[in-house]
């Protein structure tokens, strides 16, 4: 059992509420989060409630609130971004429309550094802020506790009512003394406790399996990824070898290795089913329909699988290595959501589920407490700092066309008739992609915002024959590209690798596009970012003499003519090009 959590994040639709609550626990304080319209008689058991950022104002019908009976509550209150805002406009202040906004770094005064929550924190310091509203009159019984050149009140306080608010976001590594304010309020103003520590928790997940599973046996569908992978040692641990099964299908739109690697795992078995992939994807070029083929053809290995190893009986229960970000329904996550339930959707897997027979042992950890625990567990490295790697493999990073296309040339650059993915507004779309010459972030994104139509931007890094000589041509996936594309992120991921560059970014996919001459067909797109969990991104730039060095590894590999680099954040682009 985890302990009662001392402070409890209240979710208003912010990318970074659930950073906040990684950030709480870091302190050594057991979070949780919670749907920020919770009653406050729910939240009264808490010691601290924070209110998270999120993208909408609070004039906006629908916009997201929280009960105000908690500012008279137990729990102290810290409001953050739209949080502050939030608390400003419900308890009588006045929240406008800033003339600008404020986006990126800021420096922050601080007035009065006797306060509890800034303590300590006197002066001028960094902070990160993301926002237009802001709050231009502070509610009766508040003070204004921090300014900066953009935003008259960067923070307010009543101390009195301990209820506190920051316009910036100190749980972000920007803001310089963001952990040290957290901390002001997590220990100085709501009195928590020490009360958690992902390491020391392998022995309590262990128990709690062996009561969950009783004289049941475990499986699991494993992917080779950290949290399947963790969630299955510690089934192993706690059952014994004997009474824990892993299953991995080979799609065969694995990584160079992966299976192999997947292999050595002592349980897990292979199921290989590389062929009924490849026949189910053949002519078909459409990203959607990719996509749904592939999870087609998981379901039917799923059930076969099941039915053959009679998986359904009384004796078996089903594991999963759902984390605790996947078990929450916030904006932004509906696309994880669908993501996390591709393989819920076998009638047998689901009855599983509906009647209860399920362990999830890590559903209340974030990814680096999964890894922390990886590591008490001694599993290696290797294993535990991978970067995520999506479940329809490279056949998402395997572009196809269904028609011959020539490239043009326009004033900004070259237009590739590709369809690659991007998110605009909240729905994906599909466009070309517009190829420049130079490797210049700030010129991507101006050129983005200028151009309509095109949601990427890449930077020509060096080709086999000018561009205008090399059209789109018509093709599917077929075992030659991707055979060509598993040996380019080999060799990406093993120069990355030497080098270090993999542990400056988050993920890093290497895409094959169908963009080239007779003799070379395919191209490659480098995309290396850097992102806190998946749902924005900035390109990472390269030191020049790795990325020549990867280069030209890659146009002496056969087929390849040329290397691009995508210089584009998300949004407008994806991570993924499909
Ligand atoms: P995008 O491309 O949406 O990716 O910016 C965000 C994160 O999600 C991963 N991703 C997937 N993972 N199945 C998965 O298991 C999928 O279909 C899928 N599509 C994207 C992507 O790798 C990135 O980490």
């Amino acid at each position: 059992m985890n302990p009662q959590p001392q402070i409890l994040i209240l979710d208003a639709g912010g990318q970074y509420c659930h950073l906040i609550a990684r950030k709480v626990r870091d302190l050594g304080v057991y979070a949780e989060v919670r749907a920020s319209e919770s009653a406050a008689a729910e939240l009264c058991s808490a010691k601290g409630i924070i209110i998270s950022g999120g993208p909408n104002s609070v004039y906006d019908a629908g916009s997201p609130t929280v009960d105000p009976a908690i500012f008279a509550s137990r729990p102290a209150v810290l409001g953050i971004c739209y949080g502050q805002q939030l608390m400003a406009h419900l308890l009588g202040g006045d929240v406008r429309k800033g003339e600008k906004g404020e986006f990126g770094l800021a420096a922050l005064e601080v007035n009065d550094s006797s306060d509890p929550l800034f303590g300590g924190l006197g002066g001028r310091q960094q902070v990160w802020m993301s926002h237009r509203d802001l709050v231009a009159g502070v509610p009766e019984g508040f003070s204004i506790a921090g300014r900066t050149e953009t935003c008259a009140v960067a923070a307010m306080a009543n101390p009195a009512r301990r209820l506190y608010s920051v316009q910036f976001h100190p749980e972000v590594v920007h803001t310089t003394r963001g952990k040290e304010l957290l901390a002001n309020f997590v220990f100085r103003v709501c009195g928590c406790e020490k009360d958690w520590d992902a390491r020391h928790r392998a022995p309590l997940i262990e128990e709690e399996i062996r009561q969950c599973a009783g004289a049941r046996n475990v499986f699991f569908f494993v992917s080779g990824g950290v949290d399947s992978t963790v969630a299955f040692a510690l089934c192993t641990r706690a059952l014994g070898e004997n009474r824990v099964r892993g299953v991995y299908v080979d799609t065969g739109l694995m990584r160079e290795g992966e299976t192999d690697f997947v292999r050595r795992m002592p349980g897990i078995s292979v199921e290989c089913a590389e062929e009924q992939f490849l026949t189910a994807l053949a002519g078909v070029t459409d990203p959607e329909q990719k996509r749904h083929f592939i999870g087609e053809e998981f379901v039917r290995v799923q059930e076969r699988v099941i039915e053959s190893r009679r998986l359904l009986d009384e004796h078996w229960i089903l594991g999963q290595g759902t984390i605790y970000p996947d078990t929450i329904e916030s904006g932004g996550t509906a696309k994880a959501a669908l993501i996390k339930t591709h393989h819920n959707r076998v009638a047998g897997i689901q009855k599983l589920i509906e009647a209860g027979r399920i362990v999830e042992p890590l559903k209340s950890f974030y990814k680096d407490e999964v890894r922390e625990i990886g590591r008490e567990l001694g599993l290696p490295a290797e294993l535990l700092d991978r970067h995520p790697f999506p479940g329809p493999g490279l056949a998402i990073r395997c572009l196809c066309s269904a028609f011959d296309a020539e490239v043009r040339q326009t004033p900004e650059g070259w237009v590739i008739p590709v369809h690659s993915v991007g998110v605009q507004g909240d729905s994906r779309s599909y466009a070309p992609v517009l190829a420049i010459r130079e490797l210049d972030h700030t010129r991507a994104t101006e050129l983005i915002n200028q151009l309509s139509g095109v949601n990427r931007v890449i930077a020509l890094v060096k080709s086999q024959a000018a561009l205008t000589a090399m059209q789109v041509r018509a093709c599917s996936l077929t075992q030659e590209r991707l055979a060509r594309l598993r040996a380019a992120d080999a060799t990406v991921r093993r120069l990355s690798h030497e080098a270090g560059f993999d542990h400056q970014v988050w993920q890093f996919p290497v895409v094959l596009i169908p963009l080239g001459t007779a003799p070379a067909p395919d191209s490659i797109v480098l995309r290396p970012i850097h992102s806190v969990d998946g749902m924005t991104a900035q390109s990472v730039t390269m030191e020049p003499p790795l990325l020549e060095k990867m280069t030209a590894e890659l146009l002496a590999q056969p087929g390849i003519a040329a290397v691009f680099y995508d210089l584009t954040h998300k949004p407008p682009a994806t991570i993924e090009w499909e």
